[in-house]
């Protein structure tokens, strides 16, 4: 029997996990959707594939996500090609080959897609993944920080999730960064040799994710660490002041994070993340932040962005956590039942009619034991039922089974149509 591979999982209608579960997806997702909608963004969407190159240069070649994590692979034609291990690069890498960024201001764009990292094994992380991405291109303004913030926020909202922090930090712009780093490295260099081992390689290649070290022994001497926020230029502070501001006055709460620093290269000034007290150690429920200097980097115009990334696994598992809003269900309005050759002919133009008119439903072929199908319906949240056989077919008269109820009440064709047409949800006639 063949299994899916390690750190990957399917997303199935009746799911052994509640969170893997389809319908609690297709709820999740389309509440994004809709408040994309709601805040003015458009769909992008860009290949799952894409040259190794582009993350090398622009996501950092020190960061983890590139340096252990990525799925690259050489094509047949020699090319190196990866799996996208996230969505910030590939979108601008689209933008700019498509010339999109030179028709207009400002841009706003999502993502609803699987992201691909080798990651070890352990609960909240996946080798594929899947998020929720918005990225605001052209706009230097901490109203578009905050909005971006305030989106997510509104997500969480909506879904009932509680417990939330938003964790927020400036990592300044490149020179004051550049200071900060050397002010670190001072710092640290005398107590390089009690530091773990990560620490001690990431002194020499990326000194700011120590910042971000999880280890006892770094713990205390980052305690006492100079501070990113003391470096700040005039400009950073101030685009940072009216970030706070801004997130109180939509009564927003913050907590100033002066170690979070993020794992990819391409932020500065304002970086965030939002995380929930029940998920452990991969508490992180979304994060981002700006990233001023990486179109120009790409060799695109020199435009100002911000944007996030939301992780969809870890929000359904606290919808699932939390026992928050049930979704909808996922089913037809109405099941024919034939119990003949002939019912079955006819049910399969009725349900052909219906669903001309936009009118969900299904026809159950085999199962005639009477409860065995009142508990599938029942399972399945069924709204009507419909027996036909062969004196339904003589008189016309359709006896038709309200669920809920369970009373019956006998109707024709035609009346049947009216009455779901009153009652249901239509899906548009195509
Ligand atoms: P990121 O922080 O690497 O940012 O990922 C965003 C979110 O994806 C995380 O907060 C987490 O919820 C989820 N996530 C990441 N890795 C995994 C994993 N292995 N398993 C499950 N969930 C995971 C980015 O990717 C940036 N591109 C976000 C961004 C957009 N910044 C600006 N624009």
């Amino acid at each position: 029997m063949h299994q899916a591979i390690k750190g990957v999982f399917d997303i199935l209608p009746q799911a052994e996990e509640p969170w893997q579960n389809s319908a609690l997806w297709r709820w999740v997702e389309s509440q994004a959707r809709q408040l994309c909608h709601i805040y003015g963004y458009h769909e992008i969407r860009t290949p799952i594939l894409e040259s190794t190159d582009l993350f090398l240069r622009h996501v950092g070649g020190e960061t983890d996500i590139v340096s252990k994590e990525m799925y690259s692979f050489l094509d047949k034609g020699g090319r190196s090609i990866s799996l996208r291990p996230e969505g910030t690069a590939p979108v601008i890498r689209a933008l700019i080959e498509h010339r999109c960024l030179e028709t207009s201001n400002t841009h706003k764009l999502f993502y609803l897609a699987p992201m691909f990292r080798y990651e070890r094994q352990q609960a909240g992380r996946y080798r594929q993944h899947h998020q929720w991405g918005v990225e605001i291109i052209g706009a230097r303004s901490p109203y578009i920080d905050v909005e971006a913030m305030d989106l997510l926020f509104s997500f969480f909202r909506r879904l009932g999730i509680k417990n939330l922090t938003l964790h927020l930090h400036s990592l300044g712009q490149f020179q004051a960064r550049e200071q900060y780093i050397e002010g670190l490295k001072s710092y640290l260099a005398p107590h390089l040799h009690t530091m773990s081992e990560d620490s001690q390689r990431r002194f020499h290649t990326n000194p700011l994710r120590i910042l971000d070290s999880k280890s006892p022994e770094d713990q205390s001497l980052l305690e006492g660490a100079p501070e990113l926020l003391e470096f700040l230029s005039p400009e950073s502070r101030a685009h940072f002041d009216s970030v706070c501001s801004l997130l109180n006055e939509r009564s927003i709460p913050y907590l100033i994070q002066p170690r979070l620093v993020r794992g990819l290269d391409y932020y500065n000034d304002t970086v965030f993340e939002m995380t929930s007290t029940h998920l452990g150690s991969q508490n992180s429920l979304g994060g981002g932040g700006r990233y001023d200097g990486l179109i120009q980097q790409m060799g695109g115009p020199s435009l100002p962005s911000f944007g996030f990334g939301c992780g969809l696994e870890r929000v359904l598992q606290t919808v699932v956590h939390q026992s928050l809003a049930t979704p909808p269900p996922d089913c037809v309005s109405l099941v024919w039942i034939p119990m003949d050759a002939a019912a079955l002919h006819a049910t399969f133009q009725w349900a052909s009619r219906f669903r001309d008119q936009g009118l969900s439903c299904d026809v159950w072929h085999g199962e005639k034991r009477w409860k065995n199908l009142i508990k599938r319906a029942n399972d399945a949240q069924i709204p009507w039922l419909v027996v036909v056989g062969e004196q339904e077919l003589a008189t016309h008269l359709l006896p038709v089974k309200e669920m809920a109820t369970g009373m019956v009440t006998p109707m024709r064709l035609e009346e049947l149509e009216q009455y779901l047409l009153k009652k249901t949800n239509l899906i548009p006639p195509c």
